[in-house]
């Protein structure tokens, strides 16, 4: 059983709440990082500790869960050591040889360059750079650091052996659909695709593996960094619905706009996506926080929720109505639906 979680805006969806909860509720085999690399800031609050993911995959919650970081991800060295201590992960967590690594002068010429940090607004974390380097061929690769001897494997080759013996995987995207390279609103993008075909592109799987793609939308958009948002608000009016979030890698307040039904609806064709998960909708619909059932949420809230059905012709399986990982209306199942 292979699902495949990724984000359906400009990041910071929730991907890091939906696959923790996932990770949990399915007793998921393998979690596997997918997308970028640390540039994404995954928020996983569980046990009412926050956890911010960088480079691990949030299926670590689940004590269980195997989890890999694939080959397509750039690796820095210290993040994941960082998580990878924190966590106490060692002896469940590896990284593929060709994992591509992030170096200091990444960050610096992330950092530096004008077009990078002022037009693109980057994060600044030499994902970029790095894949600059990957697409010269002269990066660094996972396989040639010493200190991560102990955490190389085939990645691709343990993934598939996984779904082929029947296990329950889940692969995490980073960042969302409309900050694509290809995709997305280019030039204010990252630097490599990030749908779910990507994702599979990142770990070495086939699309034909695949059970589910749950593509994950936020009942409001919000995007960091440079280029156009439809309908945005100003900050004095995010704030004053109290919308107004901070990037977790960055600080930097989020830009923020209203639930775009045309967007979603691209991010539901690009993704081939199966099932819509949405979160924090306990942000937009007071008497919404920390419902579980959906009969007990507010009459303005179903109908939102019911509109985005019917407009993207995909059932919304997942609703968040709260930071913790279990504050979540689980609708995958039908019968739960009235
Ligand atoms: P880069 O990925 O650091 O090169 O940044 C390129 C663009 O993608 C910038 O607008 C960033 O703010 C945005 N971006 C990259 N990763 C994330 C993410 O995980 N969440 C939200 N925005 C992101
Ligand atoms: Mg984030």
């Amino acid at each position: 059983m292979l699902i495949v979680i990724v984000g359906g805006m400009f990041g910071d969806e929730g991907k890091g709440k939906i696959v923790s909860y996932i990770a949990v509720k399915d007793d998921v085999d393998v979690g596997v990082r997918a997308g970028v690399g640390t540039n994404a800031g995954h928020t996983v609050v569980y046990k009412n500790r926050t956890f911010k993911l960088r480079q691990v995959p949030s299926s670590f919650v689940n004590e269980r869960c195997k989890l890999y970081i694939g080959p397509g991800v750039l690796v820095d060295v210290n993040v994941f050591m960082n998580e990878v201590n924190l966590l106490s992960l060692h002896g469940r967590v590896w990284i593929d040889g060709n994992c591509a690594i992030i170096e200091e002068y990444h960050k610096e010429r992330d950092k530096s360059d004008p077009h990078l940090s002022k037009v693109v607004g980057t994060t600044g974390t030499g994902n970029g750079p790095a894949m600059e380097d990957r697409v010269r061929r002269i990066a660094k690769v996972c396989r040639d650091i010493e200190l991560l001897k102990e955490f190389i494997d085939d990645v691709s080759l343990r993934v598939n052996e996984a779904i082929d013996k029947k296990e329950k995987v889940v692969i995490e995207g980073s960042q969302g659909t409309f900050l694509s390279l290809y995709h997305g609103t280019y030039p204010y993008v990252t630097s490599k695709d990030t749908t779910a075909s990507a994702a599979l592109s990142d770990v070495g799987v086939g699309p034909k593996k695949v059970d589910e793609v749950v593509v994950v939308f936020k009942s409001y958009i919000t995007r960091v960094g440079g280029g156009p948002l439809e309908n945005e608000l100003s900050i004095e009016e995010a704030k004053r619905l109290n919308l107004l979030e901070y990037g977790t890698v960055t600080g930097r307040p989020r830009r923020v706009a209203p639930f775009n039904m045309k967007l979603a609806k691209r991010a539901v064709m690009l993704n081939s996506a199966t099932q819509i998960a949405i979160t924090k909708i306990d942000t937009l619909f007071t008497g919404a926080s920390k419902v579980r059932e959906y009969h007990k949420l507010p009459n303005e809230a179903k109908k939102f929720i019911e509109e985005i059905e019917s407009e993207l012709n995909v059932p919304v399986t997942l609703i968040g109505t709260g930071s913790e990982t279990d504050d979540i209306i689980d609708l995958r199942d039908k019968k739960l639906r009235k």
